[in-house]
């Protein structure tokens, strides 16, 4: 891969998805991790799964940033992020078994907040008890644990270090059961407590920080810094397909809430794209594929959620919803992901606008869940190379760099990396940007 990219120094690049998640941020963030010094998550939490392969290894992070298996990158949790001690220590753990040790370049901001055991628990009684309303959470507390912290009673990773930890878990315990008991809902409390008072005495070991100091300092020193966002714009709290949507702030803004970063100081913004669309969980999916299409979609695309295993919807790529996420983040380089999967289709489909109370719109309405949503589609001429085994943009096939060249008109940006596999080298870089 060339070194084609310019770094902003004194400002953070960000880089996020702008699907419904599982666009392949991980990969990217891996991929582009040498050129920077720190990686920092800034929102969500173990309901990420973020893939990277590279040497024949597959492994999925959670919580971790995905810079964790570059040596000598800083690594940090940022404030925005919930943190599930239980799962995290089988994240470190599994990172140790690779030869990784966590201790020396993870930091995790006190300001960050704990996911409970009974966080995990009313996310499962909240969503048992919504039947076929269910948001189609990946039930790891992530709801839960920000009403919480927005409604100030959150645990926050510096507690920890308090000497009436304990009393502080008991009291919102306390809290938590009054609640669950408002569900018809059988759990066991102390089959559950072990493991996350395992997981806390782990963190307690790690180097705790306060973060938003230390990243502008990491700033004002010169050092380059890379925001990894987690789901994508369209699950955001304010601009997703509310209520099918996560907890957090997905888009740009996000990283400057949940690393302690001022606007001014964010600069390059990759926003990720997949060639065509998914979706997991419930809600909204304007270009859902519910035919032969979609099964082939799915099947070439390995789409099953990396966290919960579940079946990913798949459909076109949607542009009306590419260019809203575009907007709402400040996109300044596109990049788009799994191109390899649609080789092989005859004919691929874009949508360019829909269909929305009888009119023909551009843009995403307010109410995409009661209304119906139908794409207009444009048809394009397909390409059946097989991709995974190209090395140079130049060579990708004539018909793809067609479709790159209408999205790249489509939305006034340009694709920077193609993706072609799911391996570290099987990544294009196209152009340079400034
Ligand atoms: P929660 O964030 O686990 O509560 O899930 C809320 C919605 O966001 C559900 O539809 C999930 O499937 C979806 N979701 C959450 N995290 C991810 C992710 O990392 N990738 C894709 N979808 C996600």
């Amino acid at each position: 891969m060339q070194d084609t990219f310019i770094l902003n120094t004194m400002k953070a690049d960000v880089l996020l998805g702008l699907q419904w998640g599982d666009e392949g941020k991980g990969k990217v963030v891996d991929v582009l991790t040498p050129r920077y010094d720190v990686i920092a998550r800034f929102q969500g939490g173990p309901n990420a799964g973020h893939t990277l392969e590279f040497e024949g290894i597959k492994h999925v992070l959670h919580t971790i940033p995905s810079g964790i298996f570059h040596p000598g990158k800083v690594n940090v949790i940022g404030n925005g992020v919930v943190i599930d001690p239980v799962v995290f220590k089988k994240e470190i753990d599994a990172l140790a078994q690779r030869g990784v040790d966590v201790k020396k370049n993870l930091f995790i901001s006190r300001k960050a907040h704990l996911i409970l055991p009974t966080h995990r628990l009313l996310d499962a009684a909240s969503e048992a008890s919504k039947g076929t309303a269910k948001i189609g959470s990946t039930l790891k507390g992530i709801g839960p644990a920000y009403m919480d912290k927005t409604g100030r009673n959150g645990l926050r990773i510096g507690d920890l270090e308090h000497p009436q930890f304990r009393k502080m878990y008991d009291t919102l315990v306390a809290k938590h059961t009054e609640l669950l008991a408002h569900y018809e809902y059988d759990y066991n409390l102390e089959d559950l407590e072990p493991a996350f008072f395992e997981g806390v005495e782990l963190i307690k070991q790690l180097k705790l920080i306060d973060s938003e100091y230390r990243l502008n300092q990491y700033l004002d020193e010169g050092k380059a810094i890379l925001a990894e966002g987690a789901q994508g714009s369209l699950l955001d709290i304010d601009f997703g397909s509310y209520p099918f949507v996560t907890s957090s702030h997905t888009i740009t803004a996000g990283t400057c809430i949940g690393l302690g970063l001022a606007p001014g100081k964010i600069g390059e913004v990759y926003g990720i794209f997949k060639a065509y669309c998914t979706r997991v969980g419930s809600g909204p999916f304007p270009t859902e594929l519910n035919d032969a299409t979609g099964e082939e979609l799915r099947a070439k695309g390995h789409e099953f959620g990396a966290t919960t295993g579940r079946p990913r919807r798949c459909g076109w790529l949607d542009l009306p919803a590419l260019k809203y996420a575009i907007m709402l983040n400040g996109v300044t380089q596109l990049i788009m992901m799994k191109s390899d999967v649609l080789s092989g289709f005859d004919k691929i489909k874009v949508c360019t606008q829909y269909k929305y109370r009888g009119e023909i719109i551009d843009h995403v309405p307010y109410d995409v869940v009661n209304e119906e949503i139908v794409p207009v589609y444009e048809e394009m001429k397909g390409w059946s190379e097989d991709l995974m085994v190209i090395n140079d943009a130049e060579q990708l096939p004539a018909a793809l760099l067609s479709y790159i060249d209408y999205i790249e008109q489509a939305t006034g940006l340009p694709i920077t990396i193609v993706s072609v596999g799911p391996d570290r080298k099987q990544t294009l870089i196209r152009k340079v940007v400034a």
